[in-house]
């Protein structure tokens, strides 16, 4: 562009002197001019994926005889000159749009990032323009740096890192493969937890870690380059066993099958029985059928007493114990004698039609308040049993 103020007047004056000066002093003047190579446009800077090629364009008008080469502007090192590469296989230069010389580099390295001149080898001064290439790096998870399986106490601190490299640099996002939100506590010192779908950090610090948190958690690598890179995270956390009993009182009619049941949280795994009478520890067979239920650090247990009969009246025990302590549950079982009504209730079923009649009021004036517990009774362990 700043050569066509002069051009124009240059002109100009080879206009006005026209009639009294010869035509070839003019034609030289505007000859001298045109000569000089020029850039048409800048090169500009340019975003390239690692392992693809990156291209940039020189463009020169009026080269003429002179020469147009490509440096690596960090060091000055030559890397094409005119229509030849100079150093390695990598460089390559072309010729493919007009008047363009194309720098090439291929496979691209993440070492290319960085500014690139074209010189044309004018006299005295040397004509250049840099443009710059980044070079971007797809996300990749650093294991040496990332949480293998991680364990802690209950109510200790933990925390999941996790490490990558990439460019631009990657963020990271921390979700749980359940698809669960993760409980977070926004500060150290706060005992409620937050639900979040995802987190976004290197590391998810967990204080004072609750056993609700145990269990697969995914930090993904992503940044502007697919794909995105994950890595699996494993949180466990230990604690000893603690028991619940949702019914420590169970009574049954004689000749019916009891279930007792226990819920119990503990990790690392649990070895679980039941005893009776603080005595015996009682084994799957013809009379007990022994169940349990594992859901990650949940474990529900039942005993089913089959035929229940006097002597399977006393006191029942759900033990649990692990590495880290025991745990135990306790019910009382009791006979529920039917009186009266007991022909009615020579099966579960009829046991729940007794007590819809109850309900319902016809019978209730011939019920003493006793039967009526009984029958409450009756029906609770019936509900327990199905
Ligand atoms: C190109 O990138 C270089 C180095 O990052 C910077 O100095 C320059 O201003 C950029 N030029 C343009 C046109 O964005
Ligand atoms: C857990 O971290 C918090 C905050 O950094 C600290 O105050 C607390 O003492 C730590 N607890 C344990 C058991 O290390």
């Amino acid at each position: 562009m700043k050569n066509i103020r002069p051009c124009f007047w240059s002109i100009l004056q080879a206009l006005a002197l026209l009639p009294t000066m010869a035509l070839k002093d003019s034609q030289m003047t505007t000859k001298r001019f045109s000569e000089e190579p020029e850039f048409e446009r800048p090169i500009g800077n340019h975003t390239f994926f690692l392992g693809r090629e990156a291209v940039l364009g020189c463009a020169v008008t009026n080269l003429a005889k002179h020469k147009v080469g490509w440096l690596r502007a960090e060091d000055q090192t030559v890397l094409t000159m005119h229509d030849r590469a100079v150093l390695g296989e990598r460089y390559s230069v072309s010729l493919d749009a007009p008047r363009t010389w194309q720098l090439r580099i291929r496979p691209l390295r993440a070492e290319d990032r960085g500014c690139y001149m074209c010189q044309i080898n004018t006299q005295p001064n040397m004509l250049m323009q840099t443009g710059c290439i980044d070079v971007y790096v797809p996300p990749d998870i650093v294991s040496d740096d990332t949480s293998a399986d991680v364990a802690a106490q209950e109510s200790d601190n933990a925390t999941l890192t996790c490490r990558a490299t990439g460019h631009p640099p990657p963020k990271i996002t921390w979700r749980r493969e359940d698809h669960e939100p993760i409980l977070l506590k926004k500060m150290p010192q706060l005992r409620e937890f937050e639900k979040v779908e995802s987190y976004v950090g290197s590391s998810l610090p967990l204080w004072r870690v609750d056993r609700r948190q145990m269990g697969a958690f995914l930090c993904i690598a992503s940044n502007d380059v697919p794909p995105a890179v994950s890595k699996r995270v494993i949180l466990n956390v230990n604690f000893a066993p603690t028991v619940k009993v949702p019914n420590q009182l169970l009574g049954a009619p004689l000749g019916t099958d009891v279930k007792l049941k226990c819920y119990v949280e503990a990790y690392p795994n649990t070895i679980n029985y039941w005893i009776k009478n603080r005595g015996e520890m009682l084994l799957d067979g013809p009379k007990y059928a022994i169940r349990e239920e594992k859901t990650s650090y949940k474990v529900s247990m039942w005993l089913t007493i089959r035929q229940f009969s006097a002597s399977d009246i006393g006191t029942y025990n759900c033990v649990s114990t692990n590495s880290l302590g025991k745990s135990e549950g306790t019910l009382r079982l009791y006979e529920i004698k039917l009186t009266s009504y007991s022909e009615d209730f020579t099966n579960q079923i009829s046991v729940a039609g007794g007590l819809t009649e109850a309900a319902k009021g016809q019978t209730a004036n011939l019920l003493s308040s006793r039967k009526l517990l009984c029958f409450v009774l009756c029906y609770l362990s019936v509900t327990m049993l199905t």
